[in-house]
C-alpha cells in the first residue's frame, strides 16, 4: 500500500466569465512559452517584471544541487524595485498602502512618500552600524513600518527575521539568538481587540544576554514601556533626523533577503532562508498573474500577518514590486464588529481579496448576514491559502463574498517554497472547489507513490516539486544537514535522475490531471490498510448543514489499526437543532455516504474550538493526543492554549 486513497467525488466546474477572459492578465501564451523553454521562461520573466541594475547572464546554476543559484551573476536592489523604479516611472502619486489601524485611525501611502520613508529608515540603519549581511529582527504589529522597515533593511542589503508579534518571550529570544540579530525593531505596544498588548515589554525580556546592541521602538500603543539608556531608541526621534536622500546600492541576486522561522511538526523551528533575484522574481509573476492584477485600478486585500510568509510575499514583495494599491489592516477580523472586514471591503472598494480557509470558516460559523450587510460589489477575484479549502467553504467564499461570479484562486504553496506554485489562472482555469489544480507556467510538479513512480491519474500519493524554481528556499539558516534531509533525501535513490522536492503534503491527481491537496503527509490515517487522507473527511463533514469546522485524526484501534476520530463544531444557527449525540450519529452516516463505509468515523465530538497555531493550521497531532487518551504534548505555538483544557474537560 502506498499511494493514499481518494474518495471524494467533486464534479462542479466554474469556467471565468467570457468578459473576465477578455481583460485577464494570464493567458495560453504563459505555459506555452514555459513548456517550449522553462529556464528561458523565468530569464523573460525576470528581465521583464524586475529592473537589474546588472543584467544577468546565466538563469539557473544547479550544479550543487539542492543549493540553487538563480541570476547569480546579476545585480539588484529589492526595495528600489518596490519604490523608487515606481515613482521614477510616474506613478509616485499612487496610493502604496491604505492603512487602517484597529482603532480606526488611518494612513494614506502614497509610493513617492513610501519611498522617502524608506530612504529615512535605510539610513537609520546604517546610522546605527548595520550592514549588508546583518540580521535584523523584526516584531511589530501591522502598521506602515513593518512594511517599511523589511524594506528599508533590503534596501541596504542586510537581511530581516520577522517575528509574529503573538510570539513569545522565549519564542523571540531563540529566533534572535539562532540568526545572531544584532538589532530589534518592535513597538510600545500593538492594538487587538479593543486593547493595547505590550511588545517592548516581551523584547525586553528576550534580548538579555543575546547578540542584540540596540531595540528600535515605534510608538504606536503609547503604553507605559520600560527604558534602557544607551540600547533603546525611540524610531520617531531618530527618523526626524535622518535624511530623506539614499541612493539603492546593487546586491548580487543571490543575496540574502530574509529568514523566516517556521515551526514544522517536531523540533526546533527551521530558519527558512531566502534570497534576492529570484525570490523577487517569483513573487512578483504569481503576485500578477494569479490575482489577475491591474495595477492602474485594482485595490488588493491580502489579510496575512507580515509575520507568516504570506504577509513577506503577498503584502510586502510581490504586490509592490507590481506597483499595487493595497489595504494594510492592524487588527483582528472581528473587532469592534463581526463584520469590520467587509466593512473595510466597502470602504476601500477591494476588488481583489485574499485570505486563509480558517477565517472563511469562522465567518460561515457567524452567517451571511454579517457579511451581507456590506456592498461587496467591488470584489472581482477572490484567493485561499494555507490550508485545503474544502468545496462547502469554497462555494461559500464565491457566492456571499464573491456575488456568485468571482473567480476563486486556491494557491499551495510554502514558506519554503517563496511564492505560489500551484492555483489556477483566473480568466483561464475552469476552477473546481476544493482543488488548488494545476502548476503554474514554469512551475513543475507531480504525485508520486513511495518508492518515486508517477501516480495515475484519479490516484493519490506524494507531492513533490521535480525542477528547481526561483523563489525555493535556499536552505535552513545554519543547517545545510537538516535542509537535505528534510526536502531532499526522500527520493534520492540510487539510480534517481534528478533531486527532487519532498514538500510533505499528500495530493490527488485527477482524471483531468489537476492537483487536490490532501493535507500533511504525517496526519494521513492508516484505516483496515487504505491511506485516507484528512482534507477529505473533513470535506464531507462540513458538507454537513450542521458543521462549521472539522478536524480528523487517526487514532490507534485493535481491529482497523487507525480509526478515524473527528472533532466538529456546530454552526451557530444549528446548535438547537439536535444533541450532541443525535448529531454524532447523523455525521457518522453522512461521511458513510459521502464517502464510503471505510471513512465512517468511529466518533465525532462536538466541541466548541479547535487547537489551531497562530497562523490558523488546526494541530491535529494534539487532537490525536485526546483520540488516544494520551497526555496532552506541547501546546506552546498554539494560538490559545485555554483550548485543549475545554476539549478534554468537555469530553470526559
Ligand atoms: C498547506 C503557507 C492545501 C500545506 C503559504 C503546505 C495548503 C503548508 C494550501 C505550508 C492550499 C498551503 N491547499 N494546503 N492552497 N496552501 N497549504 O509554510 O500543507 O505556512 O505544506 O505556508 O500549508 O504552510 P506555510
Amino acid at each position: 500500500m502506498n499511494s493514499i486513497d481518494s474518495l471524494l467525488h467533486e464534479d462542479r466546474r466554474f469556467p471565468p466569465t467570457p468578459e473576465f477572459a477578455a481583460s485577464a492578465v494570464a493567458g495560453p501564451e504563459l505555459a506555452e512559452a514555459a513548456a517550449a523553454d522553462r529556464l528561458q521562461f523565468w530569464a523573460d520573466q525576470s528581465r521583464e517584471l524586475l529592473h537589474w541594475h546588472r543584467p544577468f547572464t546565466q538563469t539557473l546554476d544547479w550544479t550543487q544541487a539542492p543549493f540553487a543559484k538563480w541570476f547569480a551573476d546579476g545585480q539588484l536592489n529589492v526595495a528600489y524595485n518596490c519604490l523608487d523604479r515606481h515613482v521614477l516611472a510616474g506613478n509616485g502619486d499612487r496610493v502604496a498602502i491604505h492603512w487602517e489601524g484597529e482603532p480606526g485611525d488611518t494612513r494614506t501611502i502614497t509610493y513617492a512618500e513610501l519611498t522617502a520613508e524608506v530612504k529615512k529608515a535605510a539610513n537609520l540603519l546604517a546610522s546605527l552600524g548595520i550592514r549588508r549581511g546583518d540580521r535584523v529582527a523584526i516584531y511589530l504589529p501591522m502598521i506602515p513600518e513593518a512594511v517599511i522597515s523589511m524594506l528599508a533593511i533590503a534596501r541596504i542589503g542586510a537581511v530581516h527575521s520577522v517575528v509574529f508579534g503573538g510570539f513569545s518571550a522565549d519564542s523571540l529570544r531563540s529566533r534572535i539568538d539562532d540568526a545572531e540579530a544584532k538589532l530589534v525593531i518592535t513597538a510600545d505596544g500593538g492594538w487587538r481587540k479593543g486593547k493595547v498588548f505590550p511588545l517592548k515589554k516581551t523584547v525586553d525580556q528576550a534580548v538579555t544576554e543575546t547578540s542584540v546592541e540596540h531595540v528600535l521602538v515605534v510608538r504606536r500603543g503609547e503604553n507605559e514601556v520600560d527604558w534602557t539608556e544607551g540600547r533603546d531608541l525611540w524610531w520617531h526621534e531618530e527618523i526626524a533626523t535622518m535624511d530623506a536622500e539614499h541612493e539603492a546600492e546593487a546586491f548580487d541576486a543571490e543575496n540574502p533577503l530574509f529568514i523566516l522561522y517556521t515551526s514544522g511538526t517536531t523540533g526546533k523551528p527551521k530558519g527558512i532562508l531566502h534570497t534576492s533575484g529570484g525570490y523577487l522574481t517569483q513573487t512578483a509573476y504569481t503576485h500578477k498573474n494569479v490575482f489577475d492584477l491591474h495595477p492602474e485600478t485594482d485595490v488588493y486585500w491580502c489579510t496575512a500577518d507580515i509575520g507568516w510568509v504570506t504577509g513577506h510575499s503577498y503584502v510586502v514583495y510581490g504586490p509592490l514590486a507590481n506597483g499595487a494599491t493595497q489595504v494594510l489592516y492592524e487588527g483582528t477580523p472581528e473587532f469592534p464588529e463581526p463584520g469590520r472586514w467587509w466593512q473595510l471591503v466597502e470602504k476601500y472598494k477591494v476588488s481583489i481579496f485574499y485570505t486563509a480557509p480558517t477565517a472563511i470558516r469562522s465567518f460561515m460559523k457567524q452567517g451571511r448576514q454579517i457579511p451581507q450587510a456590506s456592498d461587496l460589489s467591488s470584489i472581482r477575484v477572490l484567493g485561499s491559502v494555507g490550508e485545503p479549502i474544502n468545496p462547502e467553504a469554497w462555494i461559500w467564499y464565491r457566492d456571499i463574498i464573491g456575488g456568485g461570479t468571482a473567480p476563486i484562486v486556491d494557491t499551495w504553496w510554502q514558506t519554503e517554497t517563496g511564492a505560489i506554485m500551484i492555483s489556477p489562472l483566473p480568466g483561464l482555469t475552469a476552477t473546481k472547489p476544493g482543488s488548488a489544480q494545476v502548476a503554474l507556467p514554469g512551475i513543475s510538479i507531480d504525485v508520486l507513490d513511495d518508492d518515486g513512480a508517477a501516480v495515475e491519474k484519479g490516484q493519490g500519493g506524494l507531492l513533490v516539486v521535480t525542477e528547481p524554481w526561483p523563489s525555493m528556499l535556499r536552505g535552513i539558516w545554519g543547517d545545510p544537514e537538516r535542509f537535505i534531509e528534510t526536502y531532499w533525501e526522500k527520493f534520492d535513490k540510487p539510480g534517481a535522475r534528478r533531486r527532487m522536492y519532498f514538500a510533505g503534503d499528500g495530493a490527488r491527481k485527477d482524471e483531468d490531471g489537476d492537483i487536490w491537496l490532501l493535507g500533511r503527509v504525517d496526519d494521513v490515517m492508516n484505516v483496515s490498510g487504505h491511506r485516507l487522507s484528512t482534507a477529505e473527511i473533513e470535506s464531507a463533514l462540513v458538507s454537513h448543514p450542521f458543521v462549521a469546522e472539522a478536524a480528523v485524526v487517526g487514532a490507534a484501534d485493535e481491529t482497523t489499526g487507525q480509526a478515524v476520530v473527528a472533532f466538529v463544531i456546530v454552526k451557530a444557527s444549528q446548535a438547537d437543532v439536535a444533541t450532541a449525540d443525535e448529531a454524532s450519529s447523523i455525521l457518522r452516516a453522512h461521511v458513510a455516504e459521502q464517502i464510503g463505509a471505510i471513512a465512517r468515523p468511529r466518533q465525532v465530538y462536538v466541541v466548541n474550538e479547535l487547537p489551531k497555531t497562530r497562523s490558523g493550521k488546526i494541530m491535529r497531532r494534539l487532537l490525536r493526543d485526546v483520540a488516544e487518551g494520551r497526555e496532552i504534548g506541547d501546546t506552546t505555538t498554539l494560538a490559545d492554549t485555554t483550548v485543549m483544557q475545554i476539549i478534554t474537560d468537555k469530553l470526559k
